[in-house]
């Protein structure tokens, strides 16, 4: 999607959270790098300029900025890094901090500046060292912070406000009132963003493969469920969806993949790999091998599907349809993601490597879309609030929750627990009070007491959190009564489960996941 708002991201971990808060406030934005917005520069121009946050600081950095900071009428906001960039580009002068500012500060509008529903004195989130110390021609302090450092800064004639703090982060109180300050009084800016436009968008671009075969790797979460469902709608039969038992789902997983191929128009057909999966997991007990075994074992399902339907049926897909979300497409396109290494905690499953080996191209209906989204998209298209509101369920399912050695015995057992978790967190209406909730499988046996026999049996360990995104998490604190209900229950029902504990590991350090 184009976007008449330009968001140069200099890989501040917030920047992402810009856009989504200019969407809450109906207006859209592109996040680009500066190498990429100088390029598109010269064929396009932008309505307003959002120069992000950033780990690095301005003595280093040897951009020309001219090219977007010379246009006399063009709307710009800079925030914390960004505003920095302005303070050295206009003239003034930016020093390096010592101490810095991080964390939640206070700050204070000064000189009569005001902004609609904000209170002169308010609570806003910083992450700086350097600073602006001498403020640059034409323009006036209007915000500073309790210690007295320049926390804004507006132009005095052009449309350009600087921002020291985090606006789009929650912490920051009045921090969309700022943001719709910039769009609305200093950009002046028309509404462009609603969920008709997210819903027209996303089916203008399936309607690009009307008449191709669409092919759907399918795992009934929402994000491929939204993104078949729409792609349905555009070119109905043709698209097909293969969803993949591969013997490491849980009870509800089925419940749901069965309900959706009676209740929905999607045509869904569930391939039976239990038995492929299992024998090529056999005897494997490092985390990163299984992932990897799982990762290939599905591709091989696939392809062989793909092969089949070629064969027998005469059809040869020429999409992939996938469910990637505008994190991952921001995620590949970050300043660090793009020149740096990042280091691998865990191989993720996914389908990344199907259309490579299988020259498809890809169908990504929802890549500029952030989760919320998703959801509010999928129940305008009439879906059922509980297949729309899922817990996330990684793609390995099972297979790093047993940990160790995946065997048929082991598996039963987290599946009955899983299960068991997930009706007392319905029955309890708690199910929407943590982000995810799982069983996981302890390798080790303690000694316990059933009847009156001594037994020597596995742990299972509850895992239950809260996040937004999965990139950090914490545990989600519930009631002892609902903890005691799920051990007790699972302690007498699953066969071999003596000892029931609960995970209290935050992440970091912790992944979600335990393998
Ligand atoms: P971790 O364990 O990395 O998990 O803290 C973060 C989130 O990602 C999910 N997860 C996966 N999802 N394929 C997926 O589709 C995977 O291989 C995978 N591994 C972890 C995890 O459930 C959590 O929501």
């Amino acid at each position: 999607m184009q976007s008449s708002v330009w968001i140069i991201d200099f890989g501040s971990q917030y920047t992402q959270l810009i856009t989504r808060k200019f969407r809450e406030l109906g207006f859209t934005s592109e996040i680009m790098t500066v190498e990429d917005g100088l390029e598109k520069l010269k064929t396009q121009k932008p309505k307003a300029l959002v120069l992000s946050g950033g780990p690095q600081s301005v003595f280093e950095d040897k951009t020309d900025y001219a090219p977007f900071l010379d246009q006399e009428d063009l709307p710009i906001m800079g925030v914390c890094y960004g505003m920095q960039i302005l303070g050295q580009f206009y003239g003034g002068k930016v020093e390096k901090g010592i101490q810095g500012e991080y964390g939640l500060a206070k700050i204070k509008t000064v000189n009569g500046f005001k902004i609609d529903g904000c209170p002169s004195e308010t609570d806003v989130w910083m992450s700086h060292s350097d600073h602006v110390s001498v403020l640059p021609k034409d323009f006036k302090l209007v915000i500073q912070s309790e210690n007295g450092l320049v926390a804004g800064i507006l132009h005095e004639k052009r449309p350009i406000l600087g921002i020291q703090f985090h606006p789009e982060v929650h912490h920051t109180i009045h921090g969309k009132e700022i943001l719709s300050y910039f769009l609305n009084s200093i950009a002046r800016l028309k509404a462009d963003w609603s969920s008709k436009t997210m819903l027209d968008s996303s089916l203008e671009t399936v309607k690009e493969v009307k008449g191709k075969k669409v092919l759907c790797a399918f795992s009934g979460g929402v994000d491929s469920l939204v993104a078949a469902t729409l792609t349905h709608k555009v070119i109905g039969s043709d698209m097909h969806c293969f969803f993949v038992d591969n013997g490491l789902l849980r009870p509800q997983d089925l419940h749901t993949i069965k309900l959706l191929q009676d209740k929905t128009d999607l045509n869904i057909e569930i391939i039976d790999a239990k038995d492929l999966f299992l024998n090529a997991l056999a005897g494997q007990k490092d985390p990163e091998q299984k992932r990897k075994t799982i990762g290939k074992t599905f591709i091989d399902v696939f392809e062989a599907k793909v092969h089949e339907y070629e064969k027998n049926h005469g059809i040869k897909f020429d999409y992939l349809l996938q469910g990637t979300l505008y994190p991952d497409v921001i995620e590949s396109i970050s300043p660090h993601k793009k020149g740096g290494k990042s280091v691998t905690i865990k191989s993720h499953h996914n389908v990344g490597g199907l259309p490579e080996r299988m020259h498809l191209k890809l169908l990504e209906p929802l890549r500029f879309l952030f989760k919320d989204e998703v959801r509010q998209m999928g129940m305008e298209l009439g879906l059922k609030r509980d297949w729309v509101y899922r817990h996330p369920f990684p793609g390995p399912g099972i297979g790093v929750r047993v940990l160790g050695e995946l065997t048929v015995d082991h598996i039963r057992k987290v599946q009955e627990s899983d299960q068991i978790l997930f009706e007392e967190l319905k029955e309890n209406n708690l199910y929407d009070s943590t982000w995810q909730a799982f069983t996981v499988l302890l390798p080790v046996k303690t000694v316990g007491v059933k009847g009156d026999g001594r037994v020597f049996e596995e742990v299972i360990a509850l895992r239950m959190v809260n996040s937004q995104d999965g990139m950090t998490a914490s545990v989600t604190e519930l009631p002892w009564s609902f903890l005691n209900k799920v051990s007790s229950r699972i302690c007498n029902e699953v066969k071999g489960i003596t000892r029931v504990v609960y995970d209290i590991t935050s992440k970091p350090p912790g992944t979600i996941e335990w393998e």
